[in-house]
């Protein structure tokens, strides 16, 4: 690229000289949009094609125009572009070399338009791809889950609240919760697609432009469903970008969360699960040791997803209408969350499908701490009659006998369990297994392995449902 002139060149009519060397670092947004470079590139082409289509310059300008935008694509693609920090950002970037590689002719492009609607069009193009990405992500996510889900419908774990062992689950139904989760999330990133799904070029500086130029043009040829209907709004709106990052911030919680609990089970202590070698560390110098750091750097980069919302919130909670330059502070929070939140997503994804399951030490510790006294407790109520305050006091007393005798519920004797209430038979020993206790919890949603694998079935439906492509041109 040749040598820039003192002042800018793109808006530097006015002024005698350049910016001070602090002013142009802290003004510069180069180093970080040229990500748009490909949006900034399509908006561009989709609003020449408009102004020739209008009247509004040449047939001959739009193919030249046309024509130089392509080759800086392929010289950006190919690292062949020199981006410049005295020209700000990519928009700026893109129209000076323009000018270069066709003359006058580039500076027609701008016409209608300033960089305040195009900085809006190019950030919504890439948010709503992103969250394309995100959605499929969150697809592979929600199938691996399920084939796990599905191998471990009748695998019985300890369920818990408070961490302490409360009633018998299976693995299988303690995933699928997850997979409801994270099936919310996708949900959210569809409605962020569908509410951010409408085109802000032509809103031009904010007010809208005297030419005669065709909105619903731009909208269409650019992939959204519609323009935006108040200029003012088009170029000081970010809700897009609070959006998604909401949305990649209650994701990431919901992936932190499952990181945690991998965490846990993965300990020598619970032994629920084994990591696989490839997504597993060592110790340099506890040879023993098998650390589970993806897992524990999903739980950390929620912090990060988290604190660019709250930033992003932070930047935009004083500015008045419409554009203020704090806006282009909006980017690096999206940027980086996004790019950590595909890293989370794919590494929680590898680590789901070939965890490795303890069956038998899930099967053991869903027996331990008398998991279940609630199953006793409803036995009593059901087949005995019992209110079941009544039948939750007895059941206290058979568990403190077990404690005494140092047993479980199920190894108790009959005359010991009738010594404590005479109405209970030899059929109670029926529900005191934690296979028979989660096998009896076939209410809809509940934990029985025929309603786990009801809801898996019903889930792929659902993935094959979703699965249709989106409209995007
Ligand atoms: N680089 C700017 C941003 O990201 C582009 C818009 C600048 N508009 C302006 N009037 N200075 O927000």
């Amino acid at each position: 690229m040749s040598q820039e002139k003192a002042s800018n060149r793109m808006w530097g009519g006015r002024f005698a000289s350049g910016p001070d060397a602090v002013m142009e670092a802290i003004n510069a947004s180069i180093g970080f949009d040229r990500k748009l470079y490909a949006q900034d590139i399509r908006g561009s082409l989709a609003h020449a094609a408009m102004l020739a289509k209008t009247g509004i310059i040449s047939a001959e300008d739009e193919k030249k125009i046309a024509e130089g935008l392509n080759a800086i694509l392929a010289e950006i693609e190919e690292g062949k572009f020199a981006f410049s920090t005295k020209l700000e950002d990519i928009h700026m970037n893109v129209e000076a070399r323009l000018a270069e590689l066709i003359g006058p002719a580039a500076g027609r492009l701008h016409t209608a338009r300033s960089r305040n609607d195009q900085v809006a069009v190019d950030f919504r193009l890439w948010v709503k791809e992103e969250l394309q990405r995100i959605d499929a992500a969150l697809g592979r996510l929600i199938e691996a889950l399920l084939s796990r889900a599905e191998e471990h419908a009748a695998t019985v774990m300890p369920g818990f609240t408070h961490l302490q062992a409360a009633q018998p689950v299976t693995f299988g139904h303690h995933l699928m919760a997850y997979v409801e989760m994270f099936g919310r999330d996708r949900s959210r990133v569809r409605d962020a697609i569908a509410r951010l799904d409408e085109c802000p070029l032509g809103a031009a500086a904010l007010a809208g432009t005297s030419f005669p130029i065709d909105r619903h043009m731009t909208a269409e040829a650019l992939g959204f469903r519609e323009p935006t209907r108040n200029s003012i709004d088009s170029v000081s709106d970010r809700d897009f970008a609070l959006e998604f990052l909401a949305v990649a911030a209650i994701c990431a919680t919901h992936l932190s969360r499952l990181a945690e609990e991998i965490v846990i089970w993965s300990t020598p202590q619970f032994g629920f699960i084994r990591l696989s070698d490839a997504f597993s560390t060592g110790s340099s110098i506890m040879p023993q040791k098998k650390n589970p750091d993806a897992a524990e750097l999903i739980r950390a980069k929620t912090g990060r997803v988290n604190g660019h919302l709250i930033g992003l919130l932070t930047v935009m909670k004083g500015l008045p209408l419409a554009y203020s330059k704090d806006m282009q502070e909006d980017k690096e929070a999206v940027f980086d969350a996004a790019e950590t939140l595909d890293l989370m997503l794919a590494a929680m994804t590898g680590m789901v499908g070939d965890m490795e399951v303890n069956a038998a030490a899930m099967r053991k510790a869903a027996g331990a701490g008398f998991s279940t006294a609630t199953d006793l407790a409803d036995w009593l109520v059901r087949e005995a009659g019992l209110p079941f305050r009544e039948a939750h006091h007895v059941t206290g007393r058979a568990v403190a006998l077990a404690e005494e005798k140092k047993c479980g519920l199920e190894k108790l004797p009959l005359a010991d369990l009738q010594a404590i209430h005479p109405a209970i038979t030899e059929g109670v020993y029926s529900v005191l297994s934690v296979a028979n206790s989660v096998k009896s919890r076939t209410s809809y949603g509940g934990t029985a392995p025929s309603e786990v694998r009801k809801q898996i079935r019903a889930w792929r439906k659902r993935l094959k449902r979703d699965a249709r492509p989106h409209k995007n041109r």
